[in-house]
């Protein structure tokens, strides 16, 4: 069970037991040291498994003029954000929410942000147009004309992409496909050509590219050169319409094993890279990419302690104190995270069980993994839920009124708290009675 290039098992000499031992590290700090000094539920990130897949992701793209754009969405935590902002990449945004991390992590990164969603407000849009972003990805008529107008009285140009809806399935799971021609995202290719003109004739815009995604946790490279393809056929119909077309927006949505297999990942990044650039060639076009899980994912664990365990019905539960509020794919998406003990007893690998690993949420949707195979786990144990970098800690909430986990980020030798654990306080603050 080694996992490249960061959380790996490393055996650790101890007099006070007698068998060999061996324990989950983050690069080179153990996991369980980070356990007892800030509590669990606790959130683990590498720096450098982020770095790390950050510029093999990067490189896999160097036959072509690129702009890695990191989705904040994945995870949008300042200290990574400013991780992502030194690396010197930009950031891919859907809300003014993001826009202000972005802005509060790295001021000078305005003018690398790409600019997604189908309900940007006219106050987001506002901000995004002072702060002088990069593009906005425009996915409906209405939008464009919100877009123009603002742009007009706070006398900005906005440059403009029209997110284009290219009607390709994705295998994924359905509610994170978004390329299908009845889902709500972008504007059918037919129908673009004509935003395209009414956005060329108003002063205010700037006709800039075109953007296209078709969803996340896509293993199938292929549908991403399917999509790029109409793409690319788009961008010789615009020019000859007169249309002056420098960014490709590829979106992001490359997919990360979540079932323990270890594939080559910088292949996996060249694999995707000549998909998406194929059918670009000769079209002098620079692309944008937007990758969030790919980056973050991998590089994250939620650790967990075990409260008690119980047998219901002939069922065996780990009731851990980790809940779905702290990590809500397993229920929402039906993911299968591996999870794995922080240490490894020869006394307990030995002995394997069926189990439930839930939490303590009022709900039966409240679990982690169901009938998982694990080594016989006490009460009190420390388990790692892996690969919960990206969509993990973004998608927390404080459902049964529990307080959000801190968040570490490690960096070689060093670890550093880069969000507090929650108190009470911090609930209630923006209620009045
Ligand atoms: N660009 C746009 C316009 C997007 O909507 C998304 C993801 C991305 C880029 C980044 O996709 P990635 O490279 O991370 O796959 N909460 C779900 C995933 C939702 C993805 C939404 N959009 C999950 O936990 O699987």
């Amino acid at each position: 069970m080694i996992r490249p290039p960061s959380f790996a098992y490393r055996r650790i000499v101890s007099s006070a037991v007698r068998h060999p031992e061996r324990e989950l590290f983050c690069d080179a700090v153990p996991l369980a040291g980070l356990a007892e000094e800030y509590g669990t539920p606790l959130y683990v990130y590498s720096a450098l498994a982020i770095r790390t897949r950050l510029s093999a992701f990067d490189a896999a793209f160097r036959g072509i003029r690129h702009t890695v754009c990191y989705s904040v969405k994945a995870n949008s935590s300042l200290a990574i954000l400013r991780l992502v902002a030194r690396a010197g990449h930009g950031f891919d945004i859907v809300s003014g929410g993001e826009l202000e991390r972005v802005l509060w992590a790295s001021p000078r990164s305005a003018s690398r942000i790409v600019f997604s969603g189908v309900g940007k407000t006219r106050d987001e849009i506002t901000r995004a147009l002072r702060a002088g972003i990069l593009l906005f990805n425009v996915e409906s008529a209405s939008e464009l004309r919100v877009l123009a107008e603002t742009a007009e009285r706070f006398n900005r140009q906005a440059r403009v992409a029209i997110r284009v809806n290219p009607d390709l399935p994705a295998k994924t799971h359905p509610y994170i496909s978004t390329g299908l021609r009845h889902h709500k995202f972008g504007v059918p290719i037919p129908d673009a050509e004509r935003l395209y003109a009414e956005a060329a004739r108003h002063p205010a815009l700037r006709v800039a590219g075109v953007s296209v995604h078709i969803g996340s946790q896509i293993s199938d490279v292929r549908s991403f050169a399917a999509a790029i393809e109409r793409v690319a056929s788009f961008v010789v119909r615009l020019r000859r319409a007169g249309h002056s077309i420098h960014y490709v927006d590829g979106g992001g949505g490359l997919a990360i094993p979540y079932n323990g297999s270890r594939p080559d990942f910088r292949r996996q990044f060249s694999a995707y890279a000549r998909a998406v650039s194929r059918p670009l060639r000769g079209l002098g076009v620079h692309l944008l990419l937007e990758p969030g899980r790919a980056i973050v994912g991998p590089a994250g664990v939620l650790l967990t302690r075990v409260l008690y365990r119980k047998t219901n019905g002939g069922r065996r539960f780990l009731i851990v104190d980790a809940a779905m509020n702290d990590l809500i794919r397993p229920t929402l998406y039906g993911a299968q995270h591996e999870i794995v003990p922080v240490r490894l007893t020869h006394a307990g690998a030995a002995r394997g069980e069926k189990t439930d690993v839930v939490g303590p949420i009022c709900e039966t949707g409240d679990f982690f993994a169901r009938r998982i195979h694990l080594p016989g786990i006490p009460e009190g144990a420390l388990l790692a839920i892996l690969d919960t970098g990206a969509y993990g800690a973004s998608l927390g909430s404080n459902l049964n009124s529990r307080l959000k986990p801190p968040e570490i980020l490690v960096d070689g030798r060093s670890a550093r708290r880069i969000r507090r654990r929650e108190r009470a306080g911090d609930l209630i603050r923006l209620e009045s009675l």
